[in-house]
């Protein structure tokens, strides 16, 4: 059996969704069901909760699931609506992003993510397609891996970690965790307090193999697109490349289209933006922060959809 995903800000996460019991919710990012199962717990007879999750063996730990409320699917969240037209579903009450990984994943060996264990360097989500994250540094440019480590990673040494992956690729292919947790060891010179050396890198090939950052630009717009009136988006993220994707297009739907200022329009027809925003960023509590230390850099935002203002000008 994989290790269990404890849900991060749980409570939190339901009072954002302000769910309706005969309301219709997506669940995008599965994982191991922790607040597909709260959400469950919430709705009526006439409930629907749609999932999804782009990982085989998440999408398995929800075909068990025997709730007729409930349904999953295997897809990107970047497919979200077309996989709602295909269901035929036009509209919906909340739309709930928990991004990045899960605790199976993060704690199966065989999965590749994690330094803590030697195992062939895979990091991919979705197992049925891509490259995995051994094959992609066989094949990158030197400049690139430098750019996604410098980038997604935050890593000063970034330069010094892609000189050592390709040269130690030129002697044989990178294929174990291990392999690029001692490479990188070797080309970080300074050790930050309480962090083993390779997490930067780890997280920045994660991010760039499962192409996260763009797929959460995709799916924030079809979100909000799929949200009738008074519909909710939470999304939860986990570092600040996510967080500020996140608060810059909820701010951005808040404030809608700017106009000239020199073009005259009466207040109500000013283009309006098509969401509210609810409340300020949401942080764990200390104590859920220490139960669960993988909450520790979780952060929810919160928006709602307005309805459509006639007579807008946009
Ligand atoms: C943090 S876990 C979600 C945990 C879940 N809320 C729970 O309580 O069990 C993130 C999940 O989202 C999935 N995921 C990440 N990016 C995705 C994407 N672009 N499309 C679909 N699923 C994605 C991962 O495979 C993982 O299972």
């Amino acid at each position: 059996m994989s290790p269990a995903h404890i849900p991060v800000l749980l409570d939190e996460t339901l009072a954002a969704l302000a769910l309706h019991p005969d309301g219709v919710y997506v669940d995008a990012t599965f994982g191991r069901g922790g607040h597909s199962r709260a959400i469950l717990a919430r709705l009526g007879s006439a409930g629907r909760l749609i999932a999804l999750d782009r990982d085989p063996q998440a999408v398995a730990a929800g075909r068990v699931w025997t709730d007729a409320r409930f349904s999953i699917v295997h897809a990107p969240f970047s497919e979200l609506g077309w996989v709602m037209a295909e269901m035929n579903v036009a509209q919906v009450n909340g739309v709930l992003l928990d991004l990045g990984v899960s605790s199976p994943q993060l704690d199966t060996p065989e999965r590749g993510f994690s330094f803590r264990h030697d195992a062939p360097l895979d990091m991919r989500m979705d197992t049925s397609r891509g490259p995995s994250a051994a094959e992609w540094l066989q094949h990158a440019d030197e400049a690139e891996i430098a750019q996604v480590v410098r980038e997604y990673g935050e890593e000063r040494f970034a330069k010094q970690i892609a000189r050592a992956i390709v040269a130690a690729r030129g002697v044989a292919p990178l294929a174990t965790t291990g392999q690029l947790a001692r490479l990188v060891a070797g080309a970080v010179r300074t050790r930050e307090r309480g962090q083993d050396p390779a997490t930067r890198t780890f997280q920045a090939i994660r991010i760039h193999v499962n192409r996260e950052l763009e797929e959460l630009a995709e799916a924030l717009p079809q979100a909000v697109e799929l949200l009738g009136p008074g519909g909710r988006i939470a999304v939860i993220s986990f570092h600040s490349l996510e967080d500020r994707l996140v608060k810059r297009f909820l701010r951005t739907e808040a404030s809608g289209p700017e106009v000239p200022a020199d073009i005259p329009l009466p207040a109500d027809k000013l283009p309006q933006g098509r969401l509210r925003l609810i409340g300020k960023a949401i942080r764990p509590t200390a104590a859920e922060a220490t139960a669960n230390p993988r909450a520790r850099s979780a952060v929810l935002r919160v928006a709602e959809k307005l309805p459509d203002r006639k007579g807008a000008a946009c």
